[in-house]
């Protein structure tokens, strides 16, 4: 089947599968920034924002995407750029596998939250894993990003 859908700002045509996962069409048309990890929903290396609001790709079938709008890292690498140096200034960027489902977070925290505290910004990241490090950079990096205290 046919979807249409809007990636990174361009009208899109993918041929689907009824079961296949956002995840995997993204990637099979070259969105290789969208990373698997558990493929369970679990972990959040697979996100994407759907219509301003990030989703695990992996448990979302692409049929649903249909009429949507997606972002992806490809789509926002001037801002992923500004982000991951604020990210890698507090020394959390290691293995970077996590880092564009954090930036894609990042980026729709900052757009839907207003002057969040601590505790609202690690709510927001709760479902990004990163094996590599503790979150205490990533909150002191993201804070330095909105400009709060
Ligand atoms: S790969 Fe999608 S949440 Fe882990
Ligand atoms: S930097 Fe390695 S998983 Fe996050």
């Amino acid at each position: 089947m046919i979807i249409n859908i809007k990636i990174n700002g361009m009208d899109k045509q993918l041929q689907v599968e009824p079961q296949e996962y956002l995840l995997e069409t993204l990637r099979a048309n070259g969105y290789l920034s969208v990373k698997r990890g558990c493929d369970t929903g679990s972990c959040g290396a697979c996100t994407v924002i759907l219509d301003g609001k990030p989703i695990p790709s992996c448990a979302w079938l692409s049929v649903r995407a249909h009429g949507h709008e997606v972002i992806t890292i490809e789509g926002v690498q001037k801002e992923a750029e500004e982000i991951g140096k604020f990210l890698s200034s507090e020394g959390v960027e290691q293995c970077g596998y996590c880092s564009p489902s954090f930036v894609l977070t990042i980026l729709s925290m900052k757009k839907e939250l207003e002057n969040p505290t601590e505790d609202d910004i690690r709510h927001y990241l709760v479902g990004n894993l990163c094996r590599c490090s503790g979150y205490v950079g990533h909150t002191r990096a993201i804070k330095k990003y909105l400009g709060v205290k």
